[in-house]
């Protein structure tokens, strides 16, 4: 059954955007943002991503939802314990951090990091729409300290880093005692450093796992899906996962 919060917002979203764009420019963006995924995500960087009203609506109302459902389908699968504070790396619109929180309710709290502007303020409406105890700062995932947290996702941005800040970033995870979920699309082509992650996560005795939903889609993406000639019946994704 779809979340009538859930659903809630995604109508909120995609009106709020649909006040100054049209359902076609965002439609156009939501291609656009299609093939740099599909094609090019290695040169996929947030400036890509979150300039320009059309991507970032695209984004906003079509992708991060997305993004939500395969999160929240994944973290009921794997039966994560609830938390307190949860940090999300790279969070972009805030969503995905939001997917997981569902299963701790209302005395957890989240603590999204991005280093693009727009991202923030983004994230910050979307805490407060969802009714979320969250906060969302600009900074480089790099930089953040994990003392205190008790869980931290990190939904499709880990490739978008450098190898050399992809291994400081592992290196600085698998230090804390916090429950961990990557989550990132399934490549088409070979992504060396997921195997790397991979084997980091199985050897600190987690998992590894792909995953395929067939979610009820809000009416927004399903209408977004048939004019851009997308697919999301079934949503597709792959995460590592350790309980802490
Ligand atoms: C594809 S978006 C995913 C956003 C969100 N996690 C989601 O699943 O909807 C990737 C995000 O990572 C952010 N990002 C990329 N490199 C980063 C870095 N070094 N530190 C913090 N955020 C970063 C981008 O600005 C962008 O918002």
């Amino acid at each position: 059954m779809l979340d009538p919060k859930f659903e809630q917002f995604v109508d909120a979203v995609s009106k709020r955007y649909l006040q100054e764009l049209q359902f076609a420019e965002i439609r156009r963006a939501v291609q656009a943002l299609s093939q740099w995924y599909v094609q090019k995500r290695a040169d996929l960087t947030p400036d890509k991503v979150f300039t320009g009203r059309g991507k970032r609506a695209a984004f906003a109302a079509y992708y991060a939802p997305l993004h939500y459902l395969l999160v929240r389908m994944i973290v009921e699968q794997l039966q994560t314990p609830a938390f307190k504070s949860l940090v999300e790396l790279g969070c972009g619109t805030g969503l995905a951090g939001c997917a997981w929180i569902e299963r701790s309710k209302a005395a957890a709290k989240i603590t999204g990091y991005d280093i693009h502007p727009a991202a923030i303020a983004e994230a910050e409406w979307t805490y407060k729409t969802l009714g979320i105890y969250g906060r969302a700062q600009q900074r480089d995932m790099l930089q953040i300290s994990f003392a205190g947290h008790d869980a931290i996702l990190a939904a499709f941005c880990i490739n978008e880093l450098s190898d050399s800040a992809r291994e400081k970033l592992l290196a600085a995870l698998l230090k804390t005692q916090a429950q961990i979920l990557i989550v990132e699309p399934i490549a088409k082509s070979t992504a060396p450093w997921w195997s790397i992650w991979e084997a980091a996560f199985l050897n600190a005795g987690g998992r590894s796992d792909t995953w395929r939903f067939r979610p009820i889609l809000p009416e927004f993406l399903a209408k977004m899906d048939k004019a851009a000639k997308l697919d999301h019946r079934e949503i597709k994704g792959r995460s590592l996962y350790l309980k802490g």
